[in-house]
């Protein structure tokens, strides 16, 4: 596989700071790990994190952040201090944020455009609503997303895409191998560096899920939001990447 596989947790607004014993067991399993670990803890836990991290495999993101680098934004956090923080990356366009903060393609694509600018790695999700797959729309809402969100400066940059089917968040659901195959193969052809980019799956990812999920061809790894906060679930789908 040309690409390193990319095991994310997404902890959403979850953890303080008396859960970051995760990152012991967790690292153990990072440095036996042939692939990137990334753990996306909420913004109060970052600097936190990203010292607990530090000498370990294990990297740390942010969930989202402004597109502007400072000034009057009461509550926000820019790519900068992210950055400043300790993280290597950052998840933007989530649809949790896409619901509930209005984020459109447009506002996703000015966030992205500033964590390249900050030296950070966008993770740019993209997926379709339950409604819309129903209806026949699932590629053509992922294309649609992924035009409008991927940053436009065309020079090289690396950036990953997660492929989160809104309707397997969170819900036990996830697609099916072939939904997830089609749609990643739809979104790598549309992507500006299709060799390098990671495309990611997310919704769901589980222990039990994650080896099939990972054996797909356009699968470089996934992102995980309950699963990632237990850190023996967490580890073990580490452990299902190359098997
Ligand atoms: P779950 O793994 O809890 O379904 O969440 C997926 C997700 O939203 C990761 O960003």
């Amino acid at each position: 596989m040309p690409r390193t596989a990319l095991i994310a947790g997404n902890w959403k607004m979850n953890g303080l700071a008396g859960d970051l014993g995760f990152f012991g067991e967790v690292a153990r399993a990072a440095a036996d790990s042939p692939a990137d670990i990334l753990v996306c803890p909420p913004a109060t836990l970052l600097a936190l994190a990203a010292k607990t991290c530090s000498g370990t495999a294990i990297s740390v993101g942010g969930q989202d952040c402004h597109a502007r680098e400072s000034g009057a934004h009461t509550g926000d956090v820019s790519a900068v201090m992210l950055r400043d923080a300790g993280a290597d990356y950052v998840i933007l366009g989530h649809s949790e944020r896409r619901a509930d903060h209005g984020e459109s393609d447009a506002i996703v694509r000015s966030k992205a455009e500033a964590a390249l600018a900050a030296g950070l790695i966008p993770i740019i999700c993209v997926g379709e609503t339950q409604a819309e797959r129903e209806s026949g729309q699932a590629e053509t809402v992922v294309a649609r997303q992924l035009a409008g969100s991927l940053p436009e400066n065309p020079q090289k940059m690396e950036l990953v895409i997660a492929y989160e089917p809104v309707w397997a968040i969170g819900t036990g659901l996830t697609a099916s191998e072939a939904d997830v195959a089609e749609i990643h193969a739809a979104i790598r052809k549309r992507l500006p560096d299709p060799l390098t980019t990671r495309i990611l799956y997310g919704g769901s990812v589980k222990p039990a899920n994650a080896e099939s999920l990972l054996s797909l061809a356009d699968v470089d790894g996934a992102l995980v939001g309950g699963a990632s906060l237990k850190a023996s679930d967490f580890t073990s789908i580490i452990g299902a990447v190359g098997r």
